[in-house]
């Protein structure tokens, strides 16, 4: 079977890799992809929001099983595209992918249907925020998202008043982060250790993934802005068969069936943003994607068919095929360009690919990269992920850092703490 992958991060990059080890696997292609997709498949010049284009590619071709990376193709409505046509694709219809692409959707949703999530209040004026804020009702800090997709951007954690008023003025009268301002969401601030979870679901049911932490300050010791993420280790430390238990029955499950009572089926990833605060965990996020990185040492670890997961879920027998991981623990350490998350260049040469990959164990996977005239250049904040999966953790990070420190472009920065757990932040 040819089979599409949409998107061009890293995490597109690990789920080509693995599909292209995959028995069913007769072509991979990655739309538009990256440097290091080229390497798994064939890169198709096809921006991932050009959703007619992606369907009419995937018709030309026989593409016989499409799976989407990023949010923003299935919040335009890929899948529905996909389907209407005939297509077999791996995600979320464009009304599930509210659940992402929503943020008052699923703060509303969870309240509905009382998944634990933090108090919170819509909207959609300035007076009527300035009026919210000044009740004082969720103390300070409290917590100011703009509605809709901000590339992460659009969550500001407010530590007085004033400064509430002002981040509440940007987004809904400066409409800082564009349409996406038009409501905000003002939320009580929840203290704790943040935590990834992560299934397929075939709209029913559900198969977990294996659990994963993500990294998401820029810098060591959980300092700096909040990234994309910076890195990634498998198993979470902080995930224990109890929180897993409570986790199915209060988030995961009751997401998945009462998204289906409401006509939202959703099929492909569910993935909730957890804070494990002393009353429990609550959801400060849903996403309908993989997690990026999450999903590169999480590949690393699965010795399952990739392939043969995603068509069980597309098909809707998700339980047929229970997903074996490796007991190694993996890691992987993101590369960025100097300056991200904030502002950073584009365009450096990229030396000691090579060498960093010939150290046996390790991956690297390509992010923010291309490949032009034999070179491979910097094309993004994140620009490699290099992973590795060995007997211990303390095992594979050292060999991940040993690679990251083979490879080299002008101005790279990474954190040098990934896996090393420090005691509980506050
Ligand atoms: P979100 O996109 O809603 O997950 O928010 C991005 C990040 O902001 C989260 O990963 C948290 O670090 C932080 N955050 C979001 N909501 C809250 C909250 N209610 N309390 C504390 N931190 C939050
Ligand atoms: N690494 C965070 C995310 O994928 O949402």
């Amino acid at each position: 079977m040819k089979i599409l992958v949409v998107g061009s991060g890293g995490r597109e990059h690990a789920l080509a890799w693995k599909i292209s080890r995959s028995r069913h696997a007769e072509k991979v292609f990655c739309a538009p992809g990256n440097g290091g997709t080229r390497l798994v498949g064939e890169n198709v010049p096809l921006s991932d929001t050009d959703v007619a284009g992606l369907a009419d590619f995937a018709v030309n071709e026989g593409i016989g099983l499409t799976v989407v990376g990023p949010e923003l193709p299935l919040v335009l409505g890929i899948v529905d595209e996909f389907e209407s046509r005939g297509l077999r694709i791996f995600g979320p219809s464009k009304k599930a992918a509210e659940l992402e692409g929503s943020k008052v959707f699923a703060k509303e949703f969870m309240a509905r249907h009382r998944i634990p999530t933090g108090r919170f209040r819509v909207a959609d004026t300035l007076e009527g925020a300035k009026k919210i804020l000044a009740s004082g009702e969720f103390g300070y800090p409290v917590v100011v998202k703009a509605e809709g997709l901000a590339a992460g951007k659009g969550v500001i954690v407010c530590s007085s008043q004033k400064k509430a008023e002002e981040t509440a003025a940007e987004m809904l009268v400066g409409k800082k982060f564009g349409a996406a301002g038009g409501r905000i969401v003002i939320e009580e601030f929840l203290r704790g250790r943040e935590v990834s979870f992560i299934v397929i679901s075939d709209g029913t049911r559900v198969q977990p993934l294996v659990s994963v932490m993500d990294h998401k300050t820029a810098y060591d010791g959980d300092k700096g802005p909040n990234t994309g993420g910076m890195g990634a280790i498998s198993p979470s430390p902080f995930m224990t068969e109890k929180l897993f238990g409570e986790v199915m029955e209060t988030v995961i499950m009751p997401a998945v069936t009462r998204m289906l009572e409401e006509g939202r089926k959703l099929k492909g990833v569910l993935y909730a943003g957890l804070m494990l605060t002393e009353q429990g965990p609550r959801v400060l996020e849903f996403n309908v994607r993989f997690g990026d990185p999450e999903t590169q040492p999480q590949m690393l670890r699965m010795e399952s068919d990739l392939v043969e997961v995603l068509t069980a879920a597309v098909d809707g027998n998700v339980l047929e095929k229970e997903i074996r991981w490796a007991r190694r623990p993996s890691g992987c350490v993101v590369l960025a360009a100097g300056g991200y998350p904030v502002r950073y260049e584009k365009g450096k040469p990229i030396s000691g690919l090579a060498d960093a990959d010939a150290i046996p164990g390790v991956t690297v996977f390509h992010a923010g990269t291309k490949h032009e005239n034999e070179t491979y250049l910097t094309n993004g904040g994140r620009v490699l992920g290099v992973c590795a999966s060995e007997d211990t953790l303390a095992e594979s990070m050292k060999k991940i850092y040993k690679a990251c420190g083979r490879i080299y472009f002008e101005a790279a920065h990474y954190r040098r703490d990934i896996g090393a757990i420090k005691e509980e932040r506050t």
